[in-house]
């Protein structure tokens, strides 16, 4: 955890921003994996993490702006607790290490808030997204599960998106020990994957590093022979001489701060000349996009030039043609590159998602619905201390062209004949975690080897 002050500070600017109402936050259950008493690596709510940093099951958090009390809900451990899971720090206690001097038994939160409720203060609460919160939340104000999301206040979210979108100094530290476990994970990967293993021993490998680190990943491994598959979690493939190995994979740490990176190398001892043409191309967008970026600039920039760089790149190799612009526009580069260019990132790998990317990415203003567009997570004006990930990728899905070839979709842009002697090739994506400078954009954590050469220069030693 943090020192208290950051929690009580953190607390107040809420309070100072909503000036009204009284907020709830939920934090999580335990999530049994077959029985109860054996659940799933426990992992807190963020939002409940930033205001509480406590990292236990069981706990609710009130931040009651109208009379200016922050407590916290919870029961102490039983005897039998005690017997299977030892002497752990009461809720006092926990509480205390937040700057939090209130506490209560759970059934009490109840009183409390029907209290509030006949007393007509708002209560405000985020957007939930696990069953038994919106359980909880019908409980408490009798607002039924499936209008948890629509009821959820969309003042809490906006003035919490303004607080945690700046990540302050002690969380940049943070977030950069996270990149660098991770960055030691793809190295991991880099220096271990060899024709004939399976794709589940490099995943085994990549999450050894995390755990070792006192850690776990961030999100499921993706770690596979067939990259154009964006979030492809199969891990069964043998790998072999030829294949390009596209490992996502990311850290979370003890503060549950997370890393998110991508690479893409080759099985072999080098790329293919085929390969190395299209891997070249995704650099140059990522480069491309990385200079698109500045104070105040729209994200959405990056991503226009991470387009235009594939666009412009497909059409050199002639499986593209026509107007540039026109590509870029009509979202006909999408048949290489379906997805977005980055996302926000701090206690959860996409920051926030659950709060609605409308509001995160977008600053509340509507996303288009245009293929390949639709993904992208973040368009709005970045400023400093906002950090995001960059991971433009390429990608030939054949069921894609397919579809759109029957269509006759864009069919004045793709060359579909040309397009054929790729069905196989798979995709390819590179990812680095940034933060907007007062000059720039600056790249989080330690260089990942990322240049034709220096991969190259991994598989010759590995291979
Ligand atoms: N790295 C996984 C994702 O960004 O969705
Ligand atoms: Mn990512």
């Amino acid at each position: 955890m943090f020192q208290s002050k950051t929690y009580i500070e953190r607390r107040q600017v809420l309070k100072k921003s909503l000036k009204s109402g009284l907020v709830l936050l939920l934090g999580h259950e335990e999530a049994p994996m077959n029985y109860k008493d054996n659940p799933y690596h426990f992992r807190q709510d963020s939002t409940f993490l930033y205001y509480f940093g406590i990292s236990n099951a069981s706990l609710a958090g009130v931040i009651d702006v109208d009379n200016d009390k922050d407590i916290i809900f919870g029961d102490e451990n039983s005897i039998d607790d005690i017997v299977f899971m030892g002497s752990l720090p009461t809720i006092k206690e926990r509480a205390e290490r937040c700057g939090v001097h209130d506490t209560r038994p759970y059934p009490e939160l109840d009183h409390y808030i029907k209290n509030a409720i006949n007393k007509k203060q708002q209560i405000h609460f985020i957007p939930l997204y696990r069953g038994e919160s919106k359980i909880k939340l019908m409980e408490l104000t009798g607002i039924l599960p499936k209008d948890a999301g629509e009821k959820a206040s969309i003042d809490l979210i906006n003035a919490i998106i303004k607080q945690r979108e700046y990540k302050t100094d002690e969380e940049i530290a943070q977030i950069e020990q996270a990149v660098n476990v991770t960055v030691d994970m793809h190295v991991a990967a880099m220096n271990f994957a060899k024709p004939g293993m399976k794709e589940a021993e490099v995943v085994a490998e990549v999450h050894r590093i995390a755990l070792a680190a006192n850690g776990n990943i961030s999100f499921p491994i993706i770690a596979t022979i067939n990259g154009q598959i964006l979030h492809n979690h199969y891990h069964g493939n043998t790998i072999k001489e030829g294949d390009l190995f596209l490992l996502d994979a990311g850290y979370e740490n003890e503060m549950c701060y997370a890393g998110d990176l991508s690479s893409t190398f080759p099985v072999s001892k080098t790329f293919s000349n085929k390969q190395k043409d299209i891997y070249n191309i995704t650099l140059e967008a990522h480069y491309a996009s990385i200079n698109a970026l500045g104070v105040g600039v729209p994200f959405r920039n990056a991503h226009m030039a991470a387009a235009r760089v594939v666009a412009e790149g497909m059409k050199s190799l002639g499986l593209l043609k026509g107007n540039v612009d026109d590509i870029v526009e009509t979202g006909a580069y999408a048949m290489f590159f379906q997805c977005g260019t980055g996302h926000m990132m701090g206690l959860d790998i996409h920051d926030m998602e659950n709060y609605g990317e409308v509001y995160v990415g977008y600053g509340g203003k509507p996303k288009s619905t245009l293929f390949g567009y639709k993904s992208l997570r973040l368009a709005k004006p970045l400023l400093p201390e906002h950090v995001f990930t960059i991971e433009p990728g390429i990608y030939f899905i054949p069921e894609l062209m397919d579809l759109w070839e029957g269509e006759g979709r864009f069919k004045e842009f793709i060359n579909y004949k040309k397009l054929q002697a790729y069905r196989d090739f798979g995709g390819i994506r590179n990812e680095e975690n940034l933060m907007i400078t007062p000059d720039g954009a600056k790249i989080l954590g330690k260089k990942k080897p990322m240049t034709v050469e220096e991969l190259e220069a991994i598989r010759k030693r590995t291979i």
